[in-house]
């Protein structure tokens, strides 16, 4: 009996230590101390980001012997304990954003905020994170043109490439991020015309931003079928209609055309509905203020250094604005300009 039922024990036992043993040998990396939440890939692609931007002060608590899921900058994830955010910011970087910024496979946001001396191209590597949701590189003296690959981030909700360096063409690749809510490439050198493909983004676009830079050429037509909620296209150097933006059943809330050299007839466009901001300010806007504008619930208007012409609406928000929103035009008149002969 005894013996009997020492050997099923101890068959048992062996059963439970082999699976114990393929548990273990399945484990990526078994020299890790196993208490730690920190995946022992992403402590060596984060190790590997460590040595490549030497940052040394701020990356202090970047310690191979501490689990990486408290180190700054980062955050596991809750469930999968993965690294899923990497937000770098107000901090100096002499070398290019490192290659192994693409082997941390969870990552959902990339941040790189304020960074000075940051160089190089974005690594291509990059296009290895298909979960990536965010990717915001801002306030960076990055340069060159936008890559074409980021039309590779499937998964990418929220783009940010705002206030650095970056020349060239914006790629027409872009279009093919067909979840992205918000696009922002202000403030730039971007040069060339708005990509015709950029109206498949359709209704998932809320944010639209290309302010400040060089785009030059028309407005798209394919923009009409934008429903964004924000469009701000202002500093740049485009020409031509901008009527396709102006649909009474748009969903646009702000629309900022100003500092451009837009040269169409503002007397038929339909405003939307729900406009609350409107900025079309320094261009050669042609024709008379519709009077559809005093339906409008607006807190800012501004059509100021334009070529309008004729009786400024009367009705709704439109007196509560000053002469200053109406000045430098061709021959606006009424109030608060001077009186129609
Ligand atoms: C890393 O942490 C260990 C233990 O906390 C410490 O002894 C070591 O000096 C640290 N290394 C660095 C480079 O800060
Ligand atoms: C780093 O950037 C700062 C501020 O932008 C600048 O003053 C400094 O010269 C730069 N240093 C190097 C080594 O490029
Ligand atoms: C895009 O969004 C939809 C709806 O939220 C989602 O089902 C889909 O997986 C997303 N596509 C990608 C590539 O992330
Ligand atoms: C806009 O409104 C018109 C008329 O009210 C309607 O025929 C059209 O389908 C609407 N378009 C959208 C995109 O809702
Ligand atoms: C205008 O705003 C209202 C209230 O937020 C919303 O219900 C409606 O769908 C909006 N209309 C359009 C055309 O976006």
């Amino acid at each position: 009996m005894d013996t009997h039922s020492s050997a099923s024990t101890s068959s048992l036992l062996s059963l439970l230590l082999l699976t114990l043993l393929l548990v273990l040998g399945s484990l990526p990396s078994p020299t890790l101390s196993t208490s730690e939440r920190c995946h022992p890939d992403d402590k060596r692609a984060l190790l590997n980001i460590k040595k490549a931007v030497t940052i040394p002060d701020h990356l202090a608590s970047w310690n191979a012997s501490n689990d990486c899921c408290y180190w700054d900058y980062v955050e596991c994830h809750t469930e999968t304990n993965r690294i899923y955010r990497l937000l770098m910011y107000d901090t100096s970087i002499h070398r290019p954003i490192p290659p192994s910024v693409g082997d941390l496979p969870y990552l959902e946001a990339l941040v790189f905020n304020n960074i000075n001396n940051l160089t190089g191209p974005i690594p291509y590597s990059i296009t290895k994170l298909q979960n990536l949701k965010m990717l915001s590189i801002i306030w960076t003296p990055l340069s060159g043109r936008i890559p074409d690959f980021l039309g590779q981030l499937k998964s990418l909700e929220y783009l940010d490439l705002s206030h650095n360096q970056f020349s060239g063409s914006i790629p027409a690749s872009l279009a093919n991020l067909q979840n992205l809510t918000g696009i922002q490439l202000a403030a730039n050198r971007l040069s060339g015309s708005i990509p015709d493909s950029f109206g498949r983004f359709k209704d998932n676009l809320y944010v639209f931003v290309l302010s400040r830079n060089m785009l030059s050429g028309k407005i798209p037509k394919s923009l009409s079928q934008l429903d964004c909620d924000s469009i701000d296209l202002s500093h740049n150097k485009l020409v031509g209609d901008a009527s396709m933006l102006f649909r009474e059943n748009s969903t646009v809330r702000g629309l900022d055309l100003s500092f451009n050299r837009l040269d169409f007839d503002l007397s038929n466009v339909k405003f939307p509905k729900n406009l609350t901001f409107l900025d079309l300010s320094h261009n050669r806007i042609r024709g008379s203020i519709p009077q559809q504008v005093t339906e409008l619930d607006l807190w800012r208007m501004d059509f100021s250094y334009n070529r309008l012409c004729g009786r400024i609406p009367v009705g709704g928000k439109l007196q509560q604005f000053s002469y200053e929103s109406f000045i430098q035009n061709r021959c606006l008149c009424g109030t608060p300009l001077s009186d129609c002969r």
